[in-house]
């Protein structure tokens, strides 16, 4: 067989150079084309070597009561203009159904500490207001009006919550407040949620909503950031309240599935002090999960660590910015492996899973689509790529990870929607959630990448990053391949080889920017959307160009 009769046709449009630099298009994907260049990359699937299922609960998202998050977000009230149902967003709804999202996590982050339950449920009218954790907040611009996103409203509670998730076919996910309500009020939100119709007096109250029948909550966060909003607490502090709230916590049939408060970055030494109580105590057995957060921020190229410094710009970044956040969040690999590794000292038989259940791209303010969206910011290719490789270290993870949330659904950090008022935009986020949906419940097969390293400058020294990262999963005779190319320039060839399988057929699609900077608004809402690619016949092995600054998902009929 000829070379060319197992490429891959590649949907690309026409050449375009931005700043004299090849944008991602100038590299046509067949390599007979005139810009083509060798093979000089290798993915190598081992079909035969699952690694374990992938849950759709990494497919997760995280919305708390911070900024536009949840009004002006999700929550535009039942008599509004905006399409909606009952008081959710119509136009987010459909969206997320498409990607088939997981679970979502709510209602914070730092906020859900200072939160009470029993505020937002009854009647709305009658619904207290009360000082938003966030209203301080040294980011706000200029400017802002007061607001619920300033003091809290409490129209949108647990009952809009559970209603958003069932419209949206996810699982809700439930932080507790363990800095400031008690262990009583804990088991009496489950109360609330999962006890049977007419059992018990909080049962009656959820009917009067209007909801008779049980929310069956399975997930439950216990506390946030324990070590810091959470309560300032030591790990071993930590692990007396845990094991406080979670004790005789009455399941009601639902099996729930404790998520205990992780460490700050990657602090060993508070997974391993906590883990080593629990054990004590013979209490490990009531987590199911183990909370870490990840985002990617510091963009200074090692000149400051400071937190407020080190922050870049969403759309303006010089190249450096770019290489800069990609690594750091590649290091989310060795954040789980050493999590792992210390959790299994305790846990040997690694029977509790990790919960990144915050992770993505935070940038300083500034590009926020309206005043009162505080941490709003926008996304470009580069959130793209970051999302990327990050599902795909989850999925090659999937033994290890029971579930994760991006940070946060719309008009906060690397959000997937931006929304204000009538208007509604998808990110390129949403499209790499989109793509890689076809993951979820698929077997993780062992996927090997070996590519040359991306080259750059760091602070005037040089530097290189992982280029190529990719994951593989494998539903009925359907395999779906997801990779990353992080080389701002330069395309990488690839050979595809699978061992155990042959291909019979190939599709796919390729999301990538002519200009790096660019974003989808609510004036240009399609700059960004991923591009089908056509094929002819595919064989085995595949070879594959993947575009500067792109992310790919490639589907393998097998034989
Ligand atoms: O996502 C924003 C904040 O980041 C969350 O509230 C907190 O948990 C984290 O520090």
């Amino acid at each position: 067989m000829k070379r060319r009769d197992f490429l891959i046709a590649g949907a690309t449009g026409g050449a375009m150079l931005i700043g004299g630099r090849p944008g991602p298009l100038d590299f046509d994907l067949w390599r007979m084309m005139p810009l083509a260049t060798a093979v000089d990359s290798r993915i190598e699937v081992l079909v035969d070597e699952p690694i374990g299922t992938i849950a759709p609960e990494i497919y997760g998202h995280f919305a708390e009561h911070l900024g536009a998050v949840i009004y002006d977000g999700i929550w535009v009230g039942e008599n509004s203009k905006i399409a909606n149902i009952g008081g959710i967003r119509k136009s987010l709804v459909d969206a997320m159904k498409k990607i088939r999202p997981g679970l979502v996590r709510w209602p914070g982050g730092c906020f859900a500490d200072s939160y009470d339950w029993r505020d937002g449920i009854g009647p709305k009218a009658q619904r207290p207001r009360r000082t938003n954790f966030w209203r301080d907040a040294g980011e706000w611009p200029k400017g802002v009006p007061d607001g619920p996103w300033k003091y809290e409203t409490n129209q949108f509670g647990t009952d809009d919550f559970v209603h958003f998730c069932k419209l949206v076919g996810a699982e809700p996910y439930i932080a507790a407040n363990v800095r400031s309500l008690s262990a009583k009020d804990f088991y009496q939100w489950v109360e609330y949620c999962n006890s049977p119709s007419g059992t018990t007096t909080l049962a009656e109250v959820r009917a009067a909503s209007g909801q008779r029948e049980p929310y069956n909550v399975k997930f439950w966060g216990v506390g946030n950031e324990s070590w810091g909003c959470g309560g300032n607490l030591t790990p071993d502090e930590y692990s007396a309240e845990y094991r406080r709230f979670t004790a005789w916590v009455p399941g009601y049939g639902v099996g729930l599935a404790f998520v205990g408060s992780g460490p700050n970055g990657g602090d060993l030494d508070w997974t391993r002090r906590f883990f080593g109580k629990l054990a004590e105590r013979s209490a490990l057995g009531s987590m199911w999960g183990w909370g870490l957060h990840d985002y990617s921020w510091n963009v200074s190229g090692g000149r400051t660590s400071d937190w407020r410094q080190g922050k870049g710009d969403a759309l303006n970044y010089p190249d450096e910015e770019w290489y800069e956040l990609l690594s750091q969040a590649d290091q989310i690999e060795s954040l789980i492996a050493n999590q792992w590794v210390v959790m299994g000292e305790s846990d040997r038989a690694h029977r509790i899973k990790l919960v990144v259940d915050e992770w993505g791209a935070w940038y300083k303010p500034g590009t926020e689509a309206a005043n009162t969206h505080l941490l709003g910011q926008q996304s470009t290719i580069r959130d793209a790529v970051l999302a990327g490789l990050t599902l795909d270290t989850f999925n090659r993870h999937a033994e290890k990870i029971g579930a994760a949330n991006i940070a946060q659904l719309v008009n906060c950090l690397q959000s997937l929607f931006l929304a204000h008022e009538d208007k509604f935009v998808v990110t390129p986020t949403y499209h790499v959630f989109d793509m890689y949906s076809a993951h979820q419940r698929g077997k993780s097969l062992r996927t090997m990448v070996s590519s040359p390293r991306a080259s750059y400058t760091r602070n005037g020294k040089p530097a290189t990053m992982r280029a190529l990262n990719g994951s593989a999963s494998l539903q009925d005779r359907r395999l779906t391949l997801t990779v990353t190319n992080g080389d701002l320039e330069s395309a990488r060839e690839a050979e595809i080889a699978l061992r155990g399988a042959t291909v019979k057929g190939v599709s796919g699609m390729t999301l990538t920017a002519s200009d790096v900077h660019s974003h989808n608004s609510f004036e240009n809402p399609r700059s960004i959307e991923p591009r089908a690619i056509g094929v002819t016949k595919a064989a085995n092995p595949l070879v594959y160009t993947f575009p500067p600054a792109s992310v790919t998902r490639l589907d393998l009929g097998l034989a």
